[in-house]
């Protein structure tokens, strides 16, 4: 539980991201006396244009600064004195940390210890009514068997350098809370899916690929669980931790919802044909098996009764509304796709799937 005062800034790291941008439009929205400091590079993976419908808000500001540089967060906290720390901010993706490691290091390991010092330099070590909120994923965890969840209290165990780097944000966000007394809350969140999803991650790949009539290329046998969660479900457990979690404590999140990935495929491809008017069976046939990923986890699945038996919260929405809305966006946002699939993502494209 924290107490804020009416009328505080929460800086929201990562907020022109995917998940950052569904936090930032539920803040600006449903609290209009919070000042919401939007930060963020914007990196290929950040792209103000999820926010247009927010940008012009009284108690919304956007800073583009570099969590990686030292003397930026040490400005960015002497103009705006933050209240509270929501940080989302990262490179998110595991196909890339295959290919570049260290970017992961320095963005999620690095990046997170400069926000860390930044609160304990202009906090002045003196925590009252302040928070530092660190959105973590279940992947630090590693791999489950057949069966079991993942819990508050399973061990780390990442697999791949992006989990490997979450893994080591999350312990230095302990360290300092142990260390320094900071106060800190972490959560711990399966796959998300939804709006403004950028096209690398398997659903929004394969929405853009089935349009354009391109290959699905679904990993090994494609029999890899993952446990999926509406992005708006996401962004309101993220106000519930923020606003009530108990410091110092770890909550997981989770859909309650697993799929193995090539069920899941054969649903979208489904739901894609009856929604672009193709006859059944169209969108399967582009399915390709290809070179599976190097480490690749066979299963994640979260136990989420923690934050449901502390703070009342579980997912609202059904995979199946949470992907037709989902469809229905990438459809009716041609623009929004085009714009984020031409340049740089061409190249990224290509070279990540020429040799699979
Ligand atoms: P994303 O890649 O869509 O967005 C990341 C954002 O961070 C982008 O806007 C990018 O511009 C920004 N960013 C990157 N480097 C930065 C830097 N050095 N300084 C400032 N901003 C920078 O990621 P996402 O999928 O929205 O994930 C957000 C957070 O949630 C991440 O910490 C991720 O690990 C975590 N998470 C994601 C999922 C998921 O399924 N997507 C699940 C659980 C947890
Ligand atoms: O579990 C939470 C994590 O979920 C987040 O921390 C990560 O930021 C997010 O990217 C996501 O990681 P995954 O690796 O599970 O997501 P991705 O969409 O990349 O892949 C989902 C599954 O689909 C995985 O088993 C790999 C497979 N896949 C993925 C792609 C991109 C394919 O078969 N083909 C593909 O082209």
């Amino acid at each position: 539980m924290i107490t804020l005062p009416e009328n505080a800034t929460i800086l929201i790291t990562g907020g022109a991201g995917f998940i950052g941008s569904h936090v930032v439009r539920l803040f600006v929205n449903k609290y209009p006396k919070y000042k919401i400091v939007n930060l963020d590079l914007l990196t290929y993976a950040g792209n103000l244009e999820n926010l247009t419908d927010v940008e012009n808000a009284d108690n919304y500001t956007f800073v583009k600064a570099d969590i990686c540089d030292a003397l930026q967060m040490n400005e960015v906290f002497a103009t705006y004195n933050p209240d509270a720390v929501i940080h989302l901010a990262a490179e998110s993706h595991v196909d890339r940390s295959i290919e570049d490691p260290l970017a992961f290091v320095n963005t999620n390991v690095l990046g997170t210890l400069h926000l860390l010092n930044a609160c304990r330099k202009f906090w002045r070590d003196n925590f009252d009514s302040k928070r530092f909120y660190h959105i973590s994923t279940d992947e630090v965890y590693g791999s489950l068997g057949e069966t079991g969840f993942f819990t508050e209290t399973t061990s780390y165990d990442p697999n791949s350098p992006y989990s490997a780097s979450k893994a080591a944000s999350d312990h230095f966000v302990r360290a300092y809370g142990e260390t320094y007394g900071l106060p800190i809350v972490i959560t711990n969140c399966s796959n998300n899916y939804g709006p403004n999803q950028f096209p690398e991650k398997l659903i929004p790949l394969f929405i853009n690929n089935i349009i354009e009539r391109k290959p699905l290329p679904v990993y090994g046998d494609g029999n890899y669980t993952r446990d999926w969660l509406y992005v708006v479900d996401h962004a309101v457990a993220i106000d519930e931790v923020f606003h009530r979690g108990a410091n110092g404590e770890t909550y997981n999140i989770g859909g309650w919802n697993e799929w193995k990935n090539i069920d899941l495929v054969r649903v979208l491809c489904k739901l894609m044909d009856e929604k672009l008017g193709r006859e059944s069976g169209d969108s399967e046939s582009l399915i390709t098996f290809v070179k599976d990923r190097p480490g690749h986890d066979k299963r994640y699945a979260i136990d989420a009764s923690k934050i449901q038996k502390e703070l009342g919260w579980k997912p609202s929405v059904t995979f199946e509304q949470g992907l037709a809305e989902t469809i229905d966006w990438y459809l009716n946002n041609e623009e929004w796709l085009s714009n984020v699939t031409s340049g740089n993502y061409r190249e990224y494209y290509n070279s990540m799937y020429s040799d699979r």
